[in-house]
């Protein structure tokens, strides 16, 4: 089908419509954190008495519900001229999970196209301040999708690490942006223990959100949101989100 004349298309920004802002995680590289990231600005977000949301566009792994310590196949979401997402933890919450369960959905090309449409066709988010949405590694159709469906609403956040292996791949995610013209949100350097990155936002006048440590207890705290809440990682996230709040 040729989707731009899918008719998806025009119901998708009506959805939008009550969502001040569009947060897409992003980044060029995988394992960086976004997953986490995304997850945790949300609960910061909700637990800061904003009204957010949290979608999961990852479909091939999609993992915020593991940060938020549910179990997605027990949702029932409630279905009234499209679907309500269900609030987790004062997040409006929407991962492909809730229909998928834990079984594998290796979507390719057209597929992941439907999804996309199907899953922000559906979802009806109301108002809303900020959306955050985590997505796949590098530009894959979800982003893509995004960057073409919804070029003037989204305000990306890029996720980087300081290697040496990464900075040239996160220095074209924002040539990417920066000649599409997005609103980019800002650039939040992970797992490191300075702001190597900062040059690279100077660079392409970028927000520097900040920098967050490596903190080797962190995998033991997923899921647990209690423990989480009490975390130094959570404490940066804050950070991060008040820099968020002040764009
Ligand atoms: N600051 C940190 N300190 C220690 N571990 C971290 C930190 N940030 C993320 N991690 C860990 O790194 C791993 C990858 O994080 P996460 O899944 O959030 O990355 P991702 O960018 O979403 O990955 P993918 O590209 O595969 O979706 C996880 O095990 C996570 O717990
Ligand atoms: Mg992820």
């Amino acid at each position: 089908m040729n989707t731009q004349s899918d008719p998806r298309l025009l119901v998708i920004p009506q959805r939008l419509a009550g969502v001040k802002h569009i947060v897409p995680v992003m980044s060029s590289k995988g394992g960086v954190g976004k997953t986490l990231l995304s997850t945790l600005l949300a609960l910061a977000g909700a637990d800061k008495k904003l009204k957010v949301g949290l979608l999961d566009l990852d479909f091939t792994n999609p993992s915020t519900h593991i940060v938020l310590g549910i179990d997605p196949a027990s949702i029932q979401p409630v279905e009234e001229k499209g679907v309500i997402p269900p609030i987790i933890h004062g997040i409006k919450y929407m991962t492909l999970a809730i229909y998928t369960g834990e079984n594998p959905t290796p979507l390719r090309g057209s597929a992941i196209n439907d999804a996309f449409l199907e899953i922000l066709a559906i979802t009806r988010w109301g108002e809303l301040d900020y959306l955050f949405i985590d997505t796949p590694p590098g530009l894959s159709d979800p982003q893509l999708n995004l960057l073409t469906y919804l070029p003037s609403r989204i305000e990306p956040l890029v996720v980087a690490t300081p290697s040496p292996l990464a900075i040239r791949s996160v220095e074209k995610l924002l040539k990417v942006l920066i000649e599409g013209n997005y609103k980019i949100t800002g650039l939040v350097e992970n797992m490191s223990n300075n702001s190597k990155l900062l040059k690279i936002a100077e660079k392409y006048n970028v927000k520097y959100l900040g920098s967050i440590p490596y903190y080797n207890n962190i995998d033991g705290l997923i899921g647990n949101l209690e423990a989480l809440r009490s975390s130094q990682f959570y404490g940066k996230i804050i950070h991060i989100l008040k820099g968020i709040i002040r764009a």
